[in-house]
């Protein structure tokens, strides 16, 4: 119920062109962000970076779901991939394995944007494939937690 309501008070607002509704989905392992292979990683947490990236786009309504697990991702993508305006999608270890999720991206209406922090194609060979690019919107990769701020940026340039 109060799902519905907020989806017509967007939908409203939304009509006017006021807010732009992104959501970043982080998958498995990315709740570690901070203390995970900082050599990779680097050192700050999601959590510590999202309250920056909030700052930053503050004209944006950007929200943040982090799972690690498979399918959670995929109910989150169906809850809002016909109603947002863009997804921005790091499914981690998910992005190399994952025929279910990369079907969710096809499957849904709202722009996706693949990111993620490493240059998977500089990494080993079983990171260079991608079940989620070939129905992304395009792929943000290298930049650490830059990548997702270049991702909110392609967006929200349109
Ligand atoms: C990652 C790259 C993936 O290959 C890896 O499994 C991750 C993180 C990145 O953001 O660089 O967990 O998506």
């Amino acid at each position: 119920m109060i799902f519905q309501i907020q989806s017509i008070i967007y939908g409203f607002f939304n009509s006017f062109g006021v807010m732009k509704r992104i959501i970043i989905i982080n998958g498995p392992n990315l709740n570690l962000l901070g203390k995970r292979e900082p050599e990779i990683y680097g050192e700050r947490s999601f959590d510590d970076f999202f309250i920056d990236l909030k700052k930053v786009f503050s004209e944006i309504d950007l929200s943040y779901f982090q799972s690690n697990i498979e399918g959670e991702i995929i109910d989150k993508l169906h809850e809002v991939g016909f109603q947002y305006d863009g997804i921005i999608l790091n499914a981690a270890a998910y992005t190399h394995t994952s025929v279910g999720i990369g079907d969710a991206v096809k499957a849904i209406s709202s722009p996706v944007v693949e990111v993620h922090m490493s240059n998977t194609l500089s990494r080993e060979d079983y990171r260079h494939h991608s079940f989620i690019a070939p129905n992304a919107k395009g792929v943000i990769a290298g930049f650490g937690l830059q990548s997702y701020a270049l991702a909110v940026r392609s967006l929200i340039s349109e």
